[in-house]
């Protein structure tokens, strides 16, 4: 891409053009901020390209510029446990004053220490060591994991980490996943207890926000701004591609020929993978939804099925963020030229 470009295809980090998230940002900062609070975890849900691990990222940068939090990023491939244990040691380390000489001693065995006098210690009782001692000095522990799977090292690290929780330990945690991850992981009968967790569900970003933006990064008039922040449909991913290539453009090429462009980043980065996770029946009724608001009964009858088949289906295709219905009896495709890039396809 060209240098000097604001705009960015890479995923995960936060980008120069960022739109804000305020509420959803507020709703996490304020529930944990409180002195009693009503949740310690929190899960936010959206579909790939929707913008989860940049709102994960700048909610605890925040949390970070408070000063009394330690952040701790595990990674959810590795052992979760062992993960959490080394980076809050790593993290407390570079944190003055809180491994006093006493405590050094203590953890010896694990290597924090002077002397290996103590037998090696598992990852739980350190991290409990640890947190004990956050407790004691009015620290905070948020523990951030991007795109959880719903398997045994999940299960391991939840449950335990409900036992932390019951322990009274100042421990929060922040995690990101798609809806069927996450729908697995809250309906696991072990980890009943992250069924009553509050999720944020992604929504598109603010219109009005990314007209202003390619108003002054794209120097447009208001009236183009906002045709373009139409087609992004507030999918972050697109926001950020339309963005890069009408940056790039200089006038040279037509705006059909920018969105066909478009339509092969989609592709590229995102609609491909998207459709790959999508069932048989799901696709068709995609394939059925040909413009926005679409009649329902026009898609039953298309596909031959009940209205009490499709809202199965609908219901759900909407949780993962591939539909949305604005008004009753109508549904619409979420993602912008969805439509155009996946009937390819077929
Ligand atoms: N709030 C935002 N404002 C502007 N661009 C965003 C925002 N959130 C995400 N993006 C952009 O969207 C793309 C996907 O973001 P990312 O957080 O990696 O998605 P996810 O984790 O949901 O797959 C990236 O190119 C990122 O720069
Ligand atoms: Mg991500």
């Amino acid at each position: 891409m060209r240098k000097g470009n604001p705009y960015t295809l890479t995923f995960g980090k936060r980008p120069k053009e960022y739109i804000s998230r305020y509420e959803n940002s507020e709703t996490v900062i304020s529930t944990f901020s409180d002195d009693n609070p009503v949740s310690q975890t929190f899960l936010i849900e959206g579909i790939r390209g929707s913008g989860k691990t940049v709102l994960m990222t700048s909610i605890a940068a925040e949390f970070e510029q408070l000063g009394d939090w330690i952040i701790i990023d595990i990674n959810s491939t590795q052992d979760l446990m062992e993960d959490f244990s080394q980076r809050l040691i790593d993290s407390c380390r570079k944190t003055p004053n809180i491994f006093s000489k006493g405590f050094n001693i203590s953890l010896a065995g694990f290597g924090i220490g002077i002397g290996g006098t103590e037998a090696p210690k598992d990852s739980v009782s350190i991290i409990e060591e640890i947190l004990e001692v956050l407790k004691k000095k009015k620290k905070k522990v948020l523990i951030t994991i991007d795109e959880v799977m719903h398997d045994d090292k999940m299960r391991y690290f939840a449950s335990q980490f409900q036992i932390f929780i019951r322990k009274d330990y100042p421990l929060f945690l922040l995690m990101t996943g798609l809806y069927e991850n996450i729908y697995a992981i809250q309906n696991d009968p072990a980890l009943t207890f992250l069924l009553r967790t509050p999720k944020i569900h992604l929504e598109p970003l603010s219109i009005n926000q990314i007209i202003k933006q390619y108003m002054s990064t794209l120097g447009i008039e208001q009236s183009e701004a906002k045709k373009l922040a139409n087609i992004t449909k507030g999918y972050a991913f697109a926001f950020q591609a339309l963005g890069m290539l009408y940056y790039e453009n200089n006038n040279e090429r037509s705006l059909d020929e920018i969105l066909l462009k478009l339509d092969d980043m989609l592709d590229d980065y995102v609609y491909r993978k998207i459709w790959a996770s999508l069932s048989r029946q799901d696709k068709d009724i995609v394939l059925a939804i040909k413009k926005d608001n679409t009649k329902v009964g026009d898609i039953c009858n298309e596909l031959g099925i009940s209205s009490s088949v499709f809202s199965k289906y609908r219901e759900r295709l909407l949780q993962k963020g591939v539909i949305c219905s604005n008004e009753r009896g109508y549904v619409s495709l979420a993602l912008p030229r969805f439509i155009d890039v996946v009937s390819l396809y077929e």
